[in-house]
């Protein structure tokens, strides 16, 4: 019989692939999705689906009772990491409580590895290249939620001997995202917009750089690690090397949408002007990864894809908590309009 990994989060953008790189390793799926985020459609027809969530602990306890889990990746979250600071009760809840219900459950059913998914969020602004040695300063709800699961996972570790390993990954995209989310995701959202022939939206003046990540480079690592025992307790950054800016982006997507649309720009926002990370632990502890896919190809093979979707109105989050500094932008879907 083949070993049981639960992907929370599977029905997720990094979690579909999570869950199908997993199975092609040869292991059971078992995915646990509120599907709040995620879409059914996006689950491998071969994994086992549970809709609930992971602030469920009862729930959890017959999962791994249940299918005798031995690894956990954990995805789920909320990760609209610029709306977290309107939604701050909701974030912490969902993403902290909602993670140490998660490591409660893997310290009580003895799991072999928790993958957890941080985020470079973690870093917060003024320390670049991010790289893991350095001090987190997180500076918003998201990357604050990401660093206390971090440390729990060290104290969960220290007492009771959980064996797991964090990524931090960054500006992820490609096929699966959620191209109709209006908070997060600028090349989902870029996307979303030339498919309805609207213009692309750019906060400030767009020369905020990122270096964007092909999911894929994401997400070997964190396969991979699981026959590394020596991966257990530590952390790792993923993705790519090479920054753009988001007016280099927009013209980028408008290539690989093979569209022009006109920019429109919006007030700048409170976020990290420039973020990119260096990735030389994972690649000494992880020989021969591949080079990460360009940015010209991974839009290209998002392009295809996100041209076969079927378009939805953008979801809007229903409970802002704080409406104060929210992006005027936003403000359109907390009035329902
Ligand atoms: N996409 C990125 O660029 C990026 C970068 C760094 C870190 N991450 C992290 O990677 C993980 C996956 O991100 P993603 O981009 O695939 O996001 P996503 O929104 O596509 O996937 C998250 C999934 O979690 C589910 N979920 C949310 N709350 C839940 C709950 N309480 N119980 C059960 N399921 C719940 C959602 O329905 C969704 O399917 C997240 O933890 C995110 O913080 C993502």
């Amino acid at each position: 019989m083949s070993d049981k990994v639960l992907v929370t989060g599977g029905a997720g953008f990094i979690g579909a692939h999570v869950a199908r790189r997993l199975l092609d390793a040869g292991y059971e799926v078992i995915v646990l999705d509120d599907l709040s985020g995620g879409m059914r459609a996006n689950i491998p027809e071969e994994a086992v689906f549970i809709e609930g969530s992971v602030l469920d602990s009862a729930l959890l306890d017959e999962i791994f009772h249940d299918h005798g889990i031995r690894y956990v990746y954990h995805l789920a979250a909320y990760a609209a990491e610029g709306l977290s600071h309107f939604i701050r009760v909701f974030n912490y809840r969902n993403n902290v409580v909602g993670s140490v219900t998660v490591i409660n459950a893997a310290v009580r059913h003895k799991v072999e590895r928790l993958v957890f998914t941080s985020s470079i969020a973690v870093y917060g602004s003024n320390q670049v290249p991010m790289h893991e040695a350095l001090d987190p300063r997180p500076e918003d709800p998201y990357g604050i939620a990401k660093f206390a699961v971090e440390m729990d996972l060290a104290a969960a570790h220290k007492l009771f001997g959980l064996r797991y390993t964090i990524f931090r990954p960054h500006n992820v995209y490609g096929e699966y995202q959620n191209l109709n989310d209006p908070y997060r995701n600028v090349i989902g959202i870029f996307m979303w917009q030339i498919l309805q022939g609207k213009p692309l939206t750019i906060f400030g003046d767009g020369e905020q750089s990122r270096a964007f990540s092909y999911v894929d480079d994401a997400v070997q690592p964190m396969i991979e690690c699981l026959g590394l025992p020596e991966t257990a307790g530590e952390v790792f950054n993923v993705g790519s090397d090479i920054s753009f800016t988001v007016n280099q982006l927009a013209a980028a997507v408008m290539r690989s949408m093979g569209a022009e649309a006109r920019i429109v720009r919006l007030d700048a926002r409170e976020e990290v002007v420039h973020a990119f990370a260096d990735h030389s632990k994972i690649q000494q502890y992880i020989g021969g990864l591949p080079d990460p896919v360009t940015l010209e190809d991974g839009l290209g093979r998002m392009a295809a894809w996100a041209k076969k979707q079927e378009l939805r109105p953008p979801k809007p989050f229903t409970g802002i908590e704080i409406e104060d500094k929210l992006p005027p932008s936003w403000r359109q879907f907390v009035s329902g309009g």
